[in-house]
């Protein structure tokens, strides 16, 4: 999967994509990621990339022309699957939505800053707007991290066990059953005993038992 991220601050990025999984994704080659600062793509004399909303009211607006740049020149070189948008009034992600973009090869991720971008920008290029939940940050750029981590993580061969992004919360509709390791006592608090039974079918309906009744306590919305 190839991911164009284009924003006015990609520094704010760097860093959760220079770790761990998403780090090891791009290494072994799964992931790319690249980084488009807007600032580069802007055609007005000033360098602007913002203006005042017509109209008036507080905040600036991204304008047009920086991202239709931006936007033309990657779709020159390749074909694109989806154009995101995060926004607060975009569909909040959820394990369904990452599944379904996962599958995807060429990405651009747009992040909006300030009030965002100018509407023509979602009329011309957006093809899914994404919200990562309802709370408004001060811009994309952390939702586009949490957005590109749930998707990468989905690419086959990035976790090394294929099994476990199909054993995360939400996967299956439940919340994940409790870990443990070792030691098997802590002070006096112990592992539940089914887990170093080594009685793997039975472990397996423990881990079933217990994600039904966790979701149950604190997700019965899962359930419905
Ligand atoms: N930009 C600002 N707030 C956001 C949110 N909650 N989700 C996605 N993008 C955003």
């Amino acid at each position: 999967m190839r991911i164009d991220i284009i924003s006015v601050v990609p520094e704010l990025m760097y860093s959760p994509f220079a770790g761990s999984i998403m780090k090891r994704a791009q290494e072994a080659g799964l992931a790319e990621v690249h980084f488009h600062n807007l600032r580069y793509y802007t055609t007005n004399a000033y360098k602007q990339v913002d203006d005042y909303p017509y109209g008036g009211g507080a905040g600036m607006v991204l304008m047009v022309a920086p991202i239709d740049k931006c936007i033309s020149q990657l779709k020159a070189k390749r074909t694109y699957d989806a154009v995101i948008y995060l926004t607060p009034d975009g569909d909040v992600l959820n394990q369904g939505i990452a599944n379904a973009l996962s599958l995807f090869q060429n990405i651009i991720v747009l992040c909006g800053h300030y009030k965002g971008v100018d509407q023509r920008v979602r009329d011309m290029f957006v093809t899914h707007e994404i919200s990562i939940g309802d709370y408004v940050l001060s811009g994309g750029e952390l939702a586009a991290a949490v957005l590109c981590d749930s998707l990468i993580r989905l690419i086959p061969g990035v976790l090394g066990n294929e099994t476990s992004a199909l054993t995360d919360s939400f996967q299956d509709g439940l919340l994940a059953p409790p870990v443990y390791t070792r030691p098997a006592d802590y002070n006096g608090h112990q592992v539940p005993e089914i887990l170093t039974s080594g009685n793997t079918p039975k472990v397996e309906a423990w881990r079933e038992e217990q994600a039904l009744k966790i979701t149950k306590q604190k997700r019965p919305d899962l359930l419905e």
